[in-house]
């Protein structure tokens, strides 16, 4: 299954149309001097039907994007607003009458500000209020939404918002960040039971973002940092979702260091997060090697521009195909999910249009050939890996990084909101095409 993926505060723009209430992005793009706002972003919500011709074009199975929050329950919880429910009902019929699959992301970032405003994913109330957003979209879309995926990278929103402030909410703070990190993983749990209860041909699962790392050298301590690293980024998540519970060695580390609130997680509350799914989702974009002192660092370098150095993407992550191989086997062989997609893979590369009209990013094809053929690896290697998705279909504002990073199979022009499929769009599709001919 081949498909491409999207989010909501990245394309759909509209941010204040149609009912939609603020959420927390919403709130960080007009309260910090950002370098570019979700508020038009690619102005997806008024151009639906030609991005929907646009994915028919590249011929993809399956289209993955997530609903805004927001525009369903706009104040969190509470009251439905039917213009936003009516919206992601013509995404996914238009995605059905093209025979596109939908999978539908509950969360992808960008929480109510009215649940910010009660203490947000740090409160253990946010996990009813999730299981009641999870639920209202599972009556409205159940009958037609097979593939569900609760929360997107979990770490990323823990740690990237409440430890180092760099995403909303834009907090500072390790027993917050811990705090947020568990309601995820139970709000995870939590939802995947309440769409189960009513759809019962769902594949449900969540897609965990993950950081390989390599010890810098053989000395004992950068091996120690290696090992931290690895279980502040990975263990952290895909043991308890795994059913192996918080894993000691860094629960002794956190208490130690006065990060973990005594009263956080409760009997119980890992049997919640383990509740079954059935695949995991997986993230994969680079890997790092880890020296002693850099044990809770992941690319603290950032965006490096438009002449990234040889065998880095323009967001100084290192291409490293081999990891990605390595890492679908440690969680076919340490976590044994029944089946495993790769829910986003892919390059940031700014290459644009030429005179000739196209646009050539050979070095996007040259990354998502090398991971292609990293996964076709571990399936031979017995890893059950049943679908692929690039990240991204269109160009679209990545983050705090705005629209200098381009992910896209799509050139996206944001001032005209011209759309041009990039060479790598037309070498996806024929690859989609080879496969579907046998
Ligand atoms: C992960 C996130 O889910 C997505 O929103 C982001 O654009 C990509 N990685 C690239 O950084």
């Amino acid at each position: 299954m081949w498909g491409v993926g999207t989010s909501a505060y990245q394309i759909e723009g509209a941010w204040n149309e149609g009912g939609k209430g603020p959420s927390i992005w919403d709130t960080m793009a007009h309260t910090l001097p950002m370098v570019d706002t979700g508020d038009v972003a690619c102005d997806h919500y008024h151009r639906l039907e030609e991005d929907l011709d646009l994915l028919g074009e590249i011929g993809v199975d399956a289209y993955h994007f997530s609903i805004a929050w927001t525009r369903v329950l706009p104040e969190g919880t509470g009251e439905v607003n039917q213009t936003g429910l009516a919206f992601y009902d013509r995404l996914i019929d238009g995605l059905l009458d093209r025979d596109i699959e939908p999978w539908l992301t509950l969360y992808h970032w960008d929480l109510p500000q009215t649940l910010q405003d009660q203490g947000g994913w740090a409160n253990r109330r946010s996990v009813d209020w999730f299981t009641e957003y999870a639920s209202v979209m599972r009556d409205r879309l159940g009958d037609r939404v097979k593939n569900w995926i609760t929360i997107n990278e979990p770490w990323v929103i823990a740690t990237l918002g409440h430890l180092e402030g760099l995403f909303a909410p834009g907090l500072n703070d390790w027993p917050t960040t811990l705090a947020a990190a568990h309601h995820l993983l139970m709000a995870h749990g939590s939802a995947t039971a309440a769409i189960r209860e009513k759809v019962s041909d769902a594949n449900v699962g969540l897609s965990l973002d993950c950081r390989p790392a390599e010890p810098a050298s053989e000395s004992a301590s950068d091996i120690a940092a290696t090992r931290h690293f690895d279980g502040f980024r990975n263990r952290w998540y895909f043991d308890p979702v795994f059913g192996k519970g918080y894993p000691q060695d860094m629960v002794e580390a956190y208490q130690a260091l006065g990060r973990l609130d005594p009263g956080l997680i409760r009997p119980g509350d890992e049997e919640l997060i383990a509740t079954p799914i059935d695949f995991c989702g997986l993230n994969y974009y680079t890997s790092v090697r880890i020296a002693a002192g850099e044990e809770e660092q992941d690319n603290p370098e950032g965006p490096v521009g438009i002449n990234p150095p040889s065998g880095f993407t323009e967001m100084g992550w290192l291409v490293d195909p081999d990891a990605m191989e390595r890492f679908l086997l440690r969680v076919h062989q340490e976590w044994s999910p029944k089946s495993i997609v790769v829910t986003e893979n892919g390059a940031s590369y700014s290459d644009g249009p030429v005179p000739d009209g196209g646009v050539h990013d050979r070095r996007r094809i040259k990354y998502l050939d090398a991971h292609i053929d990293a996964v076709r690896s571990a399936r031979d290697r017995g890893v059950p890996v049943d679908g692929y998705f690039v990240w991204s279909f269109l160009d679209n504002l990545e983050w705090r990084a705005g629209y200098s990073q381009r992910f896209g199979l799509v050139w996206v022009d944001h001032p005209t909101q011209q759309r041009i499929l990039k060479d790598s769009a037309y070498w996806y599709k024929d690859l989609i095409e080879r496969y579907s001919s046998g």
